[in-house]
């Protein structure tokens, strides 16, 4: 496993791969689990040759706090990359190889994509989402770039943001990844108590019903009997629960057969914010 910190190293050994045209990248935060390890297996069965970068960006986290209480466990991330593969190159540079005048903020139009959920309760995440990953993909040039369905609105502003940067790459969604008792596989798991990581299963439980719910019923009815589910929760306090259509992301007013929809949901458990989402049909 080769691990480099700087671009030039980085650019030096991808030199002897870019002709192959056949280069997976995988992005990452780092604190990685079984969620990127089906990313990184997915790249490794569909490239030749796969790139996982492990960088914590600032520029993407609206609070100060929970930058600083994002997990950061570098060894115990390259053993998980060395135990899927020895043949995969890490990239984990340092805030400066990255943003060598300070972190800088690129503003986006998404077309309204930024606009609903994350976008709304998070402001400018999504511009600091495409900064790093616009960097990324322009410097390492992958074939094809992996993410993962839990982030399901940063999947599409990222689809949106190759267009708006003209960068020449294959973007794939890959499947939710879950703990046994069905919550969706986050880095922020972690800082959850035993306790909360249980009951945190009532996430998806609710989001299961919400989708058989929603078989005859409104997205309106529906949303309202996720918010009554949560309203008397002890210890999970719903932020937002939105149903809309998979392409636009624009919330879902009436149904209509030929459209895909997706419900979304957030949950602080604690001071933990978790996000979810599951396909409606
Ligand atoms: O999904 C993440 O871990 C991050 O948002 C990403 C795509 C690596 C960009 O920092």
């Amino acid at each position: 496993m080769l691990v480099f910190e700087t671009k030039n190293e980085l650019e030096e050994r991808l030199n002897k791969i870019w002709p192959s045209n056949n280069l997976g990248l995988v992005p990452t935060m780092g604190a990685l689990h079984e969620g990127h390890a089906s990313l990184i297996k997915k790249a490794f069965l569909e490239n030749k040759h796969v790139v996982v970068s492990i960088f914590v960006n600032p520029t993407q986290f609206n609070n100060e706090e929970d930058l600083k209480k994002y997990p950061k466990t570098l060894s115990a991330d390259l053993e998980l990359i060395k135990s899927l593969s020895k043949d995969i190159i890490v990239f984990a540079p340092k805030i400066n190889e990255i943003y060598a005048d300070g972190p800088i903020l690129k503003k986006y139009d998404f077309d309204g994509l930024d606009k609903v959920m994350e976008g709304e309760f998070r402001e400018d995440h999504f511009n600091g989402v495409g900064t790093i990953v616009a960097l990324l993909l322009k410097l390492i040039k992958p074939t094809r770039a992996y993410f993962g369905e839990k982030d399901f609105q940063q999947l599409r502003i990222i689809q949106k943001l190759t267009v708006l940067e003209n960068i020449p790459v294959e973007i794939i969604g890959c499947p939710i990844v879950r703990e046994p008792h069905g919550l969706a596989m986050s880095s922020r798991n972690e800082r959850l108590s035993k306790d909360l990581r249980l009951t945190a299963g009532f996430i998806y439980e609710t989001l299961t019903t919400a989708k058989r719910k929603f078989g005859t019923k409104s997205a309106l009815e529906t949303k309202k009997w996720v918010r009554k589910m949560f309203k008397n929760h002890e210890k999970l306090n719903l932020e937002y629960i939105e149903i809309t259509d998979v392409t636009s992301l624009t919330p879902v007013k009436r149904k209509s057969n030929n459209k895909k929809y997706r419900a979304f949901i957030a949950v602080y458990a604690g001071d933990i914010r978790l996000i979810d989402n599951v396909a409606l049909n």
